[in-house]
């Protein structure tokens, strides 16, 4: 595994591999780093599918509000060279701050709708900030496809608008929520949950399982679902519910009021943002059409 921290060393590796495999195909991961299992099964699908696979390492805080984490965001160089390396990656990106932003962009990306409600409504300015950033990285790794998880679903409904609207030639690929043994999301914010949090922050996995459950039953409507589902979220006496939405995927607009939603002919979402202390988590699930 290369790993290389200039945007000039990675554009000449890139070069040098479609020199020497003109018929390959890049794969790409872009993350925050501390990298974690759920990191690391889009990293062996990027290697199973496309034969190279590039990665980044890059904590960018454009996608951060100015009260939100970006300081103590978790980092581990070292931890992330050895697990980039284990999952098979070829390249690994790891810029400086001032590799990426010499200057602060005066570009904005912003992609509407999609962006506006969940994320984008309690984190003004993140999907901007993701946005300008995964562009960034398509511009500089210009992979055949990028390699996205299902975790962040409305990222990657707003990545694959920014991709279509734009026509970057680049494939979005979802990839499924890996999980520990007892269903809690893996995610690099997990290791701020002291042991009580830790305990209570099932309640997602729970509350999306009962909600997949709900969800069949023949008259149900969203009112009815979201208030079952914030009753089930404050069974954790920890959880404080940032936001609870049942909504249409992906273009995540709400379903008409008073439809059965056991019936409803799109995918839906139920997505989930849930503060333990001063750590809030994420998590979701997409439910099918009809007959779910
Ligand atoms: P980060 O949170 O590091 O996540 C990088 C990628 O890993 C994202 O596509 C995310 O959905 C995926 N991921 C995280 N936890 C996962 C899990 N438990 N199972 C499967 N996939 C998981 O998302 C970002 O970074 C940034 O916004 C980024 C796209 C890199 C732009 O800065």
């Amino acid at each position: 595994m290369i790993v290389c921290e200039t945007i000039n060393e990675l554009r000449s590796i890139i070069r040098k591999r479609r020199r020497t495999a003109p018929e390959g195909i890049i794969g790409f991961v872009p993350t925050m780093g501390y990298l974690h299992e759920g990191h690391a099964s889009l990293m062996r699908r990027a290697k199973d599918e496309c034969g190279y696979a590039a990665a980044s390492v890059f904590v960018n805080p454009l996608q951060f509000g100015p009260n939100e984490d970006f300081d103590r965001y978790p980092r581990n160089r070292e931890h992330d060279i050895a697990l980039a390396e284990a999952s098979g990656v070829d390249l690994l990106f790891m810029p400086s701050l001032a590799e990426m932003y010499p200057e602060k962009p005066l570009t904005k990306v912003l992609i509407g709708q999609v962006s506006e409600r969940l994320c984008g409504a309690s984190r003004p300015g993140h999907f901007d900030g993701v946005g300008l950033v995964v562009g960034k990285l398509f511009n500089l790794v210009q992979p055949d496809k990028a390699y996205f998880g299902m975790k962040d679903a409305q990222q990657v409904a707003v990545i694959r608008r920014m991709v279509d609207d734009m026509n970057f030639p680049v494939e979005i690929v979802p990839c499924e929520t890996v999980r520990e043994p007892d269903g809690l999301a893996k995610s690099s914010r997990n290791v701020y949950l002291n042991p009580e949090e830790r305990r209570q922050a099932v309640i997602l996995y729970e509350t999306l399982e009962a909600a997949g459950r709900w969800m069949r039953e023949p008259g149900v409507t969203a009112s009815d679902l979201t208030s079952r589902i914030r009753a089930k979220i404050a069974e954790a006496p920890l959880a404080d519910i940032d936001y609870a939405e049942l909504l249409k995927y992906p273009d995540l607009t709400p379903p008409e009021p008073g439809a059965d939603i056991s019936r409803h002919p799109k995918e839906l979402i139920v997505a989930l943002a849930v503060k333990f202390g001063r750590t809030r988590l994420i998590d979701n699930r997409v439910f099918g059409s009809a007959g779910r």
